[in-house]
């Protein structure tokens, strides 16, 4: 397994690296793929038998992935320290491990201080061990554009100058896709690709003509990508083209065995407070932040806060996963979003999340987490009845029984598995599992078989079409 570590190293070095392989697709920005099942089976079994089941297996589910020249990817990389987007600097640290980052500690294995932004490398590199590529966009099912588009759009976000212009942010992808290979893009109107945007939709939804400008860039409203799925980290409340996908924990597991051992200790964990808050915010206008704050700091004795201003915890799981373990509820309020990575931490922590609006998850992850089962797994408060109503969320939480609560536990631990993305290069056992990743794809073929049918029967409401993965609940397990 020589091959896998010198792919790691170059990748980390950002050196080319040419996959000898018999069958090399591109990839998109020069990353070689991977293929080590067929090399593993292919002398075992007879090639024609191989590809016989290989072709069974992938039957609607082939992806090709676009083969996009590197300042549409891998060069953002290099640019990693040219904005200080955090208080202790640039992200060149988070690269590592493919955009996983550092692991927390020099013996912790499944553990990472994991940035965000770098969700869109680690999609790709998960996506290069997708078992069902193929080098031939019109044999494709779905066709992966592999633009790191929040990382490029950082200069119009910070960069004071670019302002102005950041209804330029995409142009130059949408003028490679009319000009290189249009048949490839044309053959669907674009309804069969997808990318990933390791932001909040509301970032990319300027309207182009805003003046003055608004934050954010206005690469939703490129007509170029109208038609393309967009998993993005939260989505706008009604149907466009983005879906949200979890945001990024810091837990990515590579083998079954440490899933289940990490799952196996938020079971046991000794849950000694009722609920707890990880984050900052809270000041100024009343605000739910502001009320749980206040709760908590009159019920120290059931309510535990850990102090995220400033973006401390964003880097440092073991500030909150501790905490977390300790906690019967957590409370997962909005803040500058609805939505928030802490949701998914608390997940894995076994940590019953407790939700303020719809639109902070129920509205968002239903590829992930069942829209119609949330009674059973979360609790649900209006934050109008909080903050102005009187309502004591202590009191809602205190009075559901205690079997109940373990019950809710028991559900929040068997959806753990589905938010979390797993290490890239894990075990077969723990590649049987879906993760957050397989559950996107999963998500995208189903829109795009939806959207292509549409498109042949010349459906109008072609764009409205608000999937939940209705004809997957068998894969829920959760009853
Ligand atoms: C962790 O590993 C690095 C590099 O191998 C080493 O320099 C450092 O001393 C180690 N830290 C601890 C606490 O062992
Ligand atoms: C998007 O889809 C619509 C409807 O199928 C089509 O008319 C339009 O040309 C497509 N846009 C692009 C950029 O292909
Ligand atoms: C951006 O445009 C606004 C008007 O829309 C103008 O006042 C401002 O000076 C411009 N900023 C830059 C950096 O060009
Ligand atoms: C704090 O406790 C006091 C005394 O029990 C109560 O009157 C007050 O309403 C409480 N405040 C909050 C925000 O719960």
């Amino acid at each position: 397994m020589a091959r896998p570590t010198l792919l790691v190293l170059s990748i980390l070095l950002l050196v080319p690296y040419q996959a000898k392989s018999r069958f090399s697709p591109k990839t998109g920005g020069g990353l070689p793929l991977l293929e080590k099942g067929e090399e593993v089976l292919a002398g075992e079994e007879g090639a024609e038998a191989q590809r016989q089941r290989r072709r069974a297996e992938c039957e609607g589910r082939w992806i090709h992935i676009r083969d996009l020249p590197p300042r549409f990817n891998t060069d953002l990389l290099r640019s990693c320290n040219a904005f200080p987007l955090y208080d202790d600097g640039d992200f060149c640290p988070y690269l590592a491990n493919h955009g996983l980052g550092p692991r927390t500690h020099n013996r912790s294995r499944s553990w990472y201080r994991t940035d965000p932004h770098m969700l869109e490398p680690f999609f790709h590199r998960r996506l290069l061990e997708y078992p069902c590529l193929t080098p031939d966009p019109a044999r494709a099912d779905a066709v992966f554009l592999p633009y790191y588009a929040s990382l490029d759009s950082l200069p119009f976000l910070y960069n004071p100058a670019l302002f102005n212009s950041s209804a330029l942010h995409g142009r130059d992808l949408a003028d490679l896709l009319r000009r290189d290979s249009p048949a490839v893009s044309a053959r669907r109107g674009g309804h069969d690709h997808f990318l990933v945007l390791a932001r909040p939709a509301w970032d990319y939804s300027q309207e182009p003509d805003a003046d003055p400008p608004l934050w954010g860039t206005s690469f939703l409203h490129l007509p170029d990508f109208l038609n393309v799925t967009v998993l993005a980290l939260e989505a706008r409340p009604w149907p466009w083209q983005e879906r949200a996908v979890p945001h990024p924990t810091s837990f990515h597991p590579a083998t079954l065995a440490r899933l289940d051992a990490w799952l196996a200790r938020a079971r046991r964990a000794r849950r000694t407070t009722l609920m707890l808050f990880a984050g900052g915010g809270g000041g100024g206008a009343p605000n739910i932040r502001g009320s749980i704050r206040a709760e908590c700091e009159n019920r120290t004795d059931l309510c535990e806060v850990v102090d995220c201003s400033d973006g401390s915890c964003a880097h440092d799981p073991i500030r909150f996963m501790r905490p977390m373990l300790r906690s019967s509820f957590c409370l997962q309020p909005p803040g500058d979003t609805p939505t928030r990575r802490s949701t998914f931490d608390g997940i894995l922590a076994g940590c019953i999340p407790v939700f303020f609006e719809e639109i902070g998850a129920r509205a968002q992850y239903g590829w992930h987490l069942p829209k119609d089962r949330f009674e059973e797994f979360s609790v649900f408060i209006p934050k109008e009845e909080v903050v102005f109503g009187g309502v004591r969320i202590g009191d809602v939480l205190e009075s559901i029984p205690p079997a109940e609560v373990r019950r809710m536990r028991e559900r929040v631990l068997e959806l753990a598995p589905r938010v979390m993305y797993r290490r890239h290069g894990s075990s077969a056992g723990l590649r049987a599992r879906k993760d957050a990743v397989d559950l996107a794809i999963d998500g995208v073929l189903r829109t795009v078989r939806h959207r292509v049918r549409a498109l042949e029967d010349g459906d109008p409401d072609l764009l409205i079409y608000d999937d939940d993965g209705d004809d997957h609940h068998h894969h829920h397990h959760l009853s």
